[in-house]
């Protein structure tokens, strides 16, 4: 079992202690665990310079040459990816969201199929139900396979009670448990109905003009006549409906 987490972080502290928690509780099930740890603030991942390149070319035309090639690679190899990010101001860290930014390509062209994720979030008091929120709806759009939850509050206190300490273990147990069922889940592809809709809908758009953005162009031409991005269990009400939002979106453009 292979996982990889990316930590966005701006220092070591809570978040990246319960991912290791996270780990821990994996060790006890697979002697075989490979756990890689992606600190994005030791990572070389530079900002977004918003060249569109990505988008509208393909990953492989970003003019940034730096560790994101090779973090997705790690991503790809890995049956589950974590993405950790403590809350700042009701969002995600400029670190969590410039990698995030940097992958945007994969938003327009999901391709993480085989991958399950864990969005895990810490929070002194308010913002974690947006945070978790937020992560969660891009590893959809992405195309991963299942999304597992685990946000918890660790408040930026010299004694730490330690009743939030016993419910915050029990939270991480209980999340990685799911998880760990996720993972093990090998049947085929279900996806959701708001992910058929992403697909119908993103084919109707990208497929209309090849000018502006040829890479999902040419991505879509080749999904024309299929009812998901790969091969997946799709019930026939679930295309229907999404072909509709597909084609009001296109009359409302
Ligand atoms: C710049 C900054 C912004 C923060 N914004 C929020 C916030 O909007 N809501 C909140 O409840 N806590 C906020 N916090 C507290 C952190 O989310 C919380 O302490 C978190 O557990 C820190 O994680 P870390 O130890 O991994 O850095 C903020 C902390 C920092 C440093």
């Amino acid at each position: 079992m292979k996982i990889t987490a990316v930590i966005g972080s701006q220092r070591k502290g809570s978040t990246l202690a319960i991912v290791r928690s996270v780990e821990s509780v994996m060790r006890e099930r697979y002697s075989d665990l490979e756990f890689e740890y992606v600190m994005l603030m030791d990572a070389d991942v530079r900002m977004c310079v918003g060249c569109f390149n990505c988008l509208a070319r393909g990953i492989e035309f970003c003019p940034l040459k730096d560790e994101i090639p090779s973090i997705i690679k790690k991503i790809k190899s890995s049956d589950g990816v974590i993405f950790a990010s403590p809350v700042y101001v009701i969002n995600v860290t400029p670190y969590m969201k410039n990698f995030i930014d940097r992958l945007s390509s994969i938003c327009h062209r999901p391709e993480l199929f085989n991958q399950h994720a864990m969005v895990v979030s810490t929070v002194g008091g308010f913002g974690l139900k947006q945070v978790l929120k937020y992560m969660k709806d891009i590893a959809g759009v992405w195309g991963m396979r299942s999304v597992t939850e685990l946000g918890l509050a660790t408040p930026p206190v010299k004694n730490f009670p330690p009743e939030l300490k016993a419910k915050n273990d029990l939270m991480i147990r209980k999340s990685t448990e799911k998880f760990m069922k996720n993972l093990e889940d090998k049947g085929v592809l279900k996806p959701t109905l708001g992910s058929v809709i992403q697909f119908e809908v993103q084919k109707a758009i990208f497929s209309k003009s090849r000018e502006d953005l040829s890479a999902d162009y040419d991505f879509y031409q080749l999904l024309l006549d299929k009812n998901y991005y790969v091969e997946a269990s799709v019930p026939l009400y679930k295309t229907l409906i999404a072909k509709t939002f597909g084609s009001l979106i296109l009359r409302m453009m």
